[in-house]
């Protein structure tokens, strides 16, 4: 069968860098902390007006939009077989504390104008196309990373957990949800779900968020898998007192535990002997937060991650019977020490890699196959959908904090990229 005659002129997939940059740095000063840092949390006032920023572009793209009940949004272009499963491509546009403007929000943005470039090229899709910005890829405000994706993949487990699940103000999931216009009259999360087979081919654009490609000025990054991430609470009580009338001896102080245990979760993963394996300690906080008190409260959030899942568990395990230790010899409790999740590592398809490679040849850009050791909403879609990834250089791979930069040619190729690809595989 002969397929429309796209292929051929390719080459001058254009891509409107202009627009897509404003979008970018409008899209930025939703932001609840000063330029250039962007502060994005979920379900916030900033993050509706983000929201809305979003579903109008999709609007006017033509795109036809559909929320789901935790607030993914789906942008869907109809193919003319409309009974095909689509091809799928999205990402994130929450950003954690102080971060930058291009995590995540690249792979929205950037899906966008990828089809408007189809669509001012006279692009037909055989399987529609379809953009989703996923809820709260970040962690940051209810302790759950890829929420959307997630759910969306059908975890019943948190499903659940959601019911009962509140921020660091104890406002509920579910209040912030219908503050924000979702999960209204509906405790039940399940309706997000998705089957598998609802998508022929998910796929992701993304900052590197390493510094690979701008190191090797390599244009396109194709990524064949992402590391398996797996995050930690650990809580240590002890007695507390006055800093100066405890003495040392009558101490149980659940600061140095926390400290101890920080520590140790370095010497751990560096002893996994690879670099792959990554460990940090992200948040540690002291109750009751005076110079001359004891530390009664401890608070540790671990994240540590690696693309070799039974090493990173490990490295779990460790962390597990040293804090069970440092409780022990220090005479503090420890009231909690919860894995929050512990996620398997994941695959990209051949197919899709394959197509995404062609598609770099076609547009003469340099490619290179790589892993990626940040999770991504991809990590979740890839348990419903053969999945891939581009990635594009960033500055010295900054990311997660306000110096992250891509430059505008370097996103202009990735979406050139991602057009050819979605073509390609709307037509397959
Ligand atoms: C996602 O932002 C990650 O931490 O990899
Ligand atoms: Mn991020
Ligand atoms: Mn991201
Ligand atoms: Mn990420």
């Amino acid at each position: 069968v002969h397929e429309p005659h796209f292929q051929d002129s390719l080459s001058s997939l254009l891509v409107d860098s202009e627009s897509l940059q404003k979008q970018i740095d409008e899209l930025s000063t939703f932001s609840d902390t000063p330029a250039p840092s962007v502060t994005r949390i979920l379900y916030s006032e900033k993050d509706v007006l983000a929201r809305r920023f979003i579903k109008n572009l999709m609007g006017l793209s033509g795109l036809s939009v559909r929320e789901d009940a935790v607030g993914n949004i789906f942008g869907r272009w109809d193919g003319y077989e409309p009974e095909l499963a689509p091809v799928s491509t999205g990402s994130h546009i929450d950003a954690i504390p102080y971060s930058g403007k291009y995590d995540g929000v690249v792979g929205v943005l950037g899906a966008i104008e990828a089809i408007n470039v189809l669509k001012r090229h006279g692009f037909k899709p055989k399987r529609s196309l379809e953009v989703i910005m996923f809820t709260s890829e970040e962690p940051t405000r209810f302790g759950i990373s890829c929420l959307g994706s997630r759910l969306l993949a059908g975890s019943g487990e948190l499903a659940e957990l959601l019911k009962r699940t509140v921020d660091n103000q104890n406002i509920s999931f579910l209040d912030a949800a219908r503050f924000a216009g979702y999960a209204n009259h509906l405790e039940d999360l399940t309706s997000v779900f998705l089957k598998k087979g609802s998508y022929s081919a998910f796929i992701e654009l993304h900052i590197e968020q390493g510094p690979i490609l701008e190191e090797e000025a390599t244009s396109i990054g194709v990524v064949t898998a992402i590391a398996a991430p797996a995050s930690i609470k650990v809580d240590f009580e002890g007695n507390g007192g006055h800093a100066g009338a405890v003495l040392m001896p009558m101490r149980n102080d659940a600061g140095l535990a926390a400290a101890e245990l920080a520590l140790a979760v370095e010497k751990f993963v560096l002893e996994s002997g690879s670099i792959d394996t990554v460990g940090t300690v992200g948040i540690l906080e002291l109750h009751p937060g005076a110079i001359n008190s004891i530390p009664s409260k401890s608070h540790l959030e671990i994240d540590t991650r690696d693309i070799d899942e039974e090493r990173r568990n490990v490295v779990i395990e460790k962390i597990h019977q040293s804090a069970l230790s440092i409780a022990k010899n220090r005479g503090v409790k420890l009231s909690e020490f919860k894995i929050v999740n512990q996620d398997p590592p994941a695959l990209a398809e051949d197919l899709i890699t394959k197509a995404t490679e062609s598609a770099c040849q076609e547009l003469n850009l340099t490619y290179k196959k790589m892993i990626s050791r940040a999770y991504h909403d991809s990590l979740f879609m890839a348990r419903i959908s053969p999945m891939g990834m581009i990635f594009i250089p960033c500055y010295k791979g900054y990311s997660h904090k306000p110096e992250e930069f891509a430059a505008i040619e370097d996103i202009a190729n990735g979406v050139q990229v991602l057009a050819l690809t979605l073509s390609k595989l709307s037509l397959s």
